[in-house]
């Protein structure tokens, strides 16, 4: 089945945030759209806000004063669901509650034509659970947006077990059409995005708890070398705690208390405390008046080595090489495992392993990581860690050399696999599991992060850019640190790399 023609009617029920967000992608794709909710004043003010948005796209030139007259003429409230039968597809955005919900796709059924498409736009219900009481629960598919609606470019379809496929390609065909980038997923705890995610919270928390550094810091690593838009910390405060922690939790209780999901402590105490992050106020970071920003740790100025041995490939690291050549540092290549040498200091990428295990492992106890970069050409920040035998005189030589790269240095606790190599190696580690278990496909997983969250990178993509082995790597020393289901790996990981095979091929 294709897309619907601009010429159908498509209906969304809800007029909130999301629901008038749906109805103005429908509307700028030429569909007569029909807005209901059960409150009239919402429906007013969803248009509101609907125009609101439309004008502020006029005033900055992006949009034709006509175009935005002809868009919100093409929206239509309507008084009574009895004025959405005639809908080809019908998108239902209201309160999420699975009975509320339910008692208003049975009322919709009988309403409507056979073929008509029942869309919801749950986030966390199971689809197969709104279908359940239907005469036709093979017409009713997951259309899930992410907020806000016209902006961003991800439209999970979601199939329940009764779901007809049919119906769910012409859902997603639709989304296509409307320019946004849909995925097809099966109907399980957190579909794809709120699954994926887990880990860039979780494992922010974890840094945090145990001291690797302060959410400043870990925030500006995140954004300056690895990457993404936006720190896990930063984040959690724009969604709210309240929120966040009730999808961490919903995921967790879905998958039925996988201590892969445990949510955190932390958190919870936000949540308990009323702090929620930006809409109250305060959350890991203070927004009230007068408060001040926190901002990232620098290393002190120290002085750069006049030369390094690199002993090996530096993998996914090697750029760094023609960057220290280029700051004057003389570089000599020899034979080696992939680590940098400056004297008895051995500099290394993290492997999932601490720097004391890995300096008593190989009794150097002049032994610093560094962390992932998602791009060490633009990265702009460094993340060093030391090992507790570490000398003051070896770590000087490592921040010297990483800040010869013209960029600030934060030196962090020595926690295995460090900020953004434990992120990128488990949020990988959950994308891999999510396709292995049949949620999505490889392609599916990298979109859907890359859309619907704004990752620089999908993550097995990324993995792929690591180096699979090093990711396998990561991910068995974390197991065998902490010994939690947390960094259980994925067996299509493993697959993949006791295969020599990628994701890609
Ligand atoms: P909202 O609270 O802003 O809007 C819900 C609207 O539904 C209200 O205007 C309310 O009057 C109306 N409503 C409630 N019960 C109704 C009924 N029985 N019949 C007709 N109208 C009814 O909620 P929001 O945030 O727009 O969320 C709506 C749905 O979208 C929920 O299922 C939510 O889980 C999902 N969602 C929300 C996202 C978000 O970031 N807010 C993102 C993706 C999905």
């Amino acid at each position: 089945m294709a897309a619907l023609t601009s010429k159908q009617t498509v209906a969304v029920i809800g007029a909130g945030t999301m629901g008038a967000g749906i109805a103005q992608v429908a509307a700028a794709a030429g569909h007569p759209t029909l807005l209901f909710d059960a409150s009239p004043e919402a429906i007013e003010r969803g248009i509101g806000q609907i125009d609101k948005g439309l004008q502020r796209q006029v005033s900055r030139g992006k949009m034709e004063e006509s175009d935005r007259v002809a868009l919100l003429r093409r929206i239509t409230p309507a008084d009574s669901l009895e004025a959405l039968a005639d809908a080809a597809l019908v998108i239902e955005a209201i309160l999420e509650d699975l009975e509320v919900k339910r008692e208003l796709f049975s009322r919709l059924e009988t309403l409507c034509g056979d073929s008509t498409i029942l869309a919801t736009n749950t986030s966390s219900l199971s689809v197969t659970a709104v279908a359940a009481k239907l005469a036709r629960p093979g017409n009713l598919v997951g259309m899930h947006f992410f907020n806000p609606a016209p902006v961003m470019k991800l439209v999970e379809v979601v199939s329940g077990v009764l779901t007809d496929p049919a119906a769910a390609r012409t859902v997603f065909d639709t989304a296509a059409a409307w320019g946004k980038h849909p995925v097809f997923a099966k109907s399980t705890p957190g579909f794809i995005v709120n699954r994926v995610a887990r880990p860039f919270y979780a494992e922010g928390m974890r840094l945090l708890e145990e001291g690797a550094a302060d959410v400043a810091t870990l925030d500006t690593l995140l954004r300056e070398s690895g990457g993404f838009r936006m720190g896990p910390f930063e984040l959690m405060d724009l969604i709210g705690h309240d929120v966040n922690y009730a999808v961490t939790s919903g995921v967790y209780a879905g998958f039925y208390y996988d201590q892969r999901f445990l949510p955190s402590l932390i958190q919870k105490e936000l949540v308990d405390g009323g702090l929620y992050g930006r809409k109250s106020g305060r959350g890991f970071y203070d927004y009230r008046e007068g408060s001040e920003k926190a901002v990232a740790q620098d290393a002190t100025p120290a002085s750069a080595p006049e030369s390094i041995r690199v002993c090996g490939d530096l993998g996914v690291a090697e750029p760094l090489v023609g960057l220290w050549q280029a700051a004057g540092i003389k570089v000599q290549r020899t034979e080696g495992s992939g680590e940098i040498r400056i004297g008895n200091t051995r500099i290394a990428l993290t492997d999932g392993r601490s720097a004391t295990r890995r300096g008593a492992e190989d009794y150097l106890g002049d032994t610093l990581l560094f962390d992932l970069a998602l791009d060490y050409n633009s990265a702009s920040r460094s993340a060093l860690a030391a090992g507790d035998n570490c000398s003051p005189a070896a770590r000087e030589q490592a921040i010297g050399l990483f800040q010869a790269l013209g960029r600030p240095v934060s030196v962090i606790g020595d926690i295995p696999g460090m900020v953004v190599m434990r992120t990128v190696c488990t949020l990988a580690n959950e994308a891999a599991d999510t396709v292995f278990q049949q949620v999505c496909d490889v392609a599916g997983a990298d979109t859907a992060m890359q859309s619907g969250v704004n990752y620089p990178l999908g993550p097995l993509a990324w993995a792929e850019r690591i180096g699979l082995p090093q990711v396998l790597e990561v991910l068995e020393n974390l197991l065998q640190a902490y010994g939690l289901d947390r960094y259980r790996i994925s067996q299509l990981l493993r697959r993949k790399v006791e295969g020599g095979n990628r994701f890609y091929d």
